[in-house]
């Protein structure tokens, strides 16, 4: 069985893009458990739910979701909709904080999560990985970037789809998410204790790709 890849770490540390490229370079899965916990949060905004704990965890064990590979391109897909893109507007952002501090929702998207990566392979990024999904992950990092840093990243993204947004609301929300994950009451935002940390501020992606790539070819083989 192929070991598992951890990658853990506040919004906008570059997680999602360093998994990827990973995975696509070692030959294993990627998973984005953030996008799941989006996809929930998108359905619950489409069906006009209050965004409590019964109505929540009635819909985290009533929903599909499934990635899919579009030709190199992974899909998220809620039920039957390709929910890809929708995930990302800000509406979305803005409360799936609220939605992931259940723990009943929680427990859903863990079960999912752990399935997901009971055969190996995979590489998973997210908040709670290394630390309550898979805390027996072979390799664990944890990837922070000041605020700044990561709030530019962000703008830079957001600006480039087109959407209009300033960098001073990025960084409010950005700050904003830190403190609700950090803060939750249920498997937190946290580094776990034998996790990896890589501070990436003045890192490319590419140089962090390189330093998780080498970690694990050096013990895998
Ligand atoms: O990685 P992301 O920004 O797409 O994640 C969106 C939100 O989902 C994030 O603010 C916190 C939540 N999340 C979580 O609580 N646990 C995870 N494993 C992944 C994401």
């Amino acid at each position: 069985m192929k070991p598992n890849i951890a990658i853990d770490g506040p919004a906008g540390a570059g997680k999602s893009t360093v998994a990827r490229l990973a995975a696509e370079k070692l030959g294993l899965v990627y998973i984005d458990t953030g996008a799941m916990y989006r996809a929930l949060t998108w359905k619950a905004l489409q069906q006009n739910l209050p965004f409590e704990e019964t109505a929540l965890a009635r819909l985290a064990r009533t929903t599909r979701i499934r990635f899919a590979n579009d030709e190199g391109v992974q899909k998220v897909f809620c039920d039957d909709t390709d929910v890809t893109e929708q995930i990302r507007e800000p509406l979305v952002t803005k409360w799936v904080s609220v939605l992931s501090s259940f723990a009943p929702v929680r427990r859903e998207l863990t079960n999912l999560q752990r399935k997901a990566a009971a055969s190996g392979g995979v590489v998973m990024d997210g908040r709670d990985i290394g630390t309550a999904v898979l805390p027996d992950a072979s390799f664990k990092f944890f990837l922070t970037a000041s605020l700044e840093e990561r709030s530019r990243r962000r703008y830079r993204e957001m600006v480039n789809k087109g959407t209009q947004i300033s960098l001073a609301e990025i960084e409010a929300d950005i700050a904003a998410r830190d403190q609700a994950d950090r803060n939750r009451k249920v498997a937190p935002l946290v580094q776990a204790e034998d996790a990896i940390v890589i501070d990436t501020t003045d890192l490319s992606v590419e140089q962090v790709v390189d330093l998780i790539v080498a970690k694990y070819s050096q013990e895998v083989e």
